[in-house]
């Protein structure tokens, strides 16, 4: 969390908004093929790890958790990957959506859904309905996502508001209002990647701006809600200057 809130192009944060954690759920395959198993299993048992660290996050103060489930360019895995993955999030929907409501959790999709399965996009409205007065946990789950198409529909939305004038200095102001307008985005404080690589793979590239960076080798099926919390023990001793510098006292 943050006192900043004047960050340009930056969304506001309210003090109670809690931490925004984003994770980039990475090595599922890995971890099945090191067990002699099928990629997909690997994302059978990252989806209970989604269920582990959603149910862990609102006693850990995350206010919003975005998790990167689909994004745009893993359309070029292999079709029964792709098929599974989205049984998988289908699945999630329909069957979760009455615990995360008993919950407090608001799940919200982002990414495109112009590609998705017309059964996809009505089990998401479902969930999305039925979560709606989830007051504890805003729950984003990235599905055919891209941080840069996010970002070229944003520049359009935005520049058409204010009459293609470009160099107009309320335009940077605007694109903020337009790139958090769509549910409870913010800017993310904590950015965790589980299975080792180090890249941000076209994830929340604005609302990233000044997040803290955690690069686990843990496994996305090997995270839990435990090791949440020792990310955000960690996330606590970072000093987060924003660009600024440290102030006395
Ligand atoms: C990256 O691991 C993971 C994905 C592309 C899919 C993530 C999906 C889930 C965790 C399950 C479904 C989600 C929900 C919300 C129910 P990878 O396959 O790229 O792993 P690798 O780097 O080891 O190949």
């Amino acid at each position: 969390m943050t006192e900043h809130s004047s960050r340009p192009g930056g969304a506001a944060e309210t003090p109670d908004a809690g931490v925004h954690v984003a994770i980039i759920m990475d090595g599922n395959g890995r971890w099945a093929q090191a067990r002699g198993r099928r990629r997909e299993w690997g994302h059978r048992r990252g989806a209970e790890s989604v269920r582990s660290v959603v149910r862990a996050a609102p006693d850990l103060g995350v206010g919003t958790l975005t998790l990167y489930a689909f994004s745009s360019d893993n359309w070029s895995r292999p079709a029964a990957e792709v098929g599974l993955l989205m049984r998988l999030l289908e699945r999630y929907m329909r069957r979760e959506a009455a615990e995360l409501r008993d919950n407090g959790v608001r799940l919200r999709v982002v990414g495109r859904r112009d590609r998705l399965d017309a059964r996809i996009v009505d089990a998401i409205a479902e969930a999305e309905a039925t979560t709606e007065s989830g007051d504890r946990l805003d729950l984003r789950i990235a599905v055919d996502y891209s941080s840069r198409h996010a970002l070229l529909q944003a520049v359009r939305e935005a520049a058409s508001r204010e009459g293609l004038a470009a160099d107009r200095p309320d335009l940077a102001a605007e694109l903020g209002r337009v790139m958090h307008a769509d549910g409870p985005s913010r800017d993310v404080d904590l950015l965790i990647r589980t299975g080792g690589e180090k890249r941000l793979s076209d994830f929340l590239l604005w609302e990233c701006a000044y997040a803290e960076m955690l690069f686990t080798p843990v496994m996305w099926p090997d995270f839990s809600g435990e090791h949440l919390a020792s990310a955000l023990q960690d996330f606590a001793t970072r000093d987060r200057r924003f660009g600024n510098v440290q102030l006395a006292g």
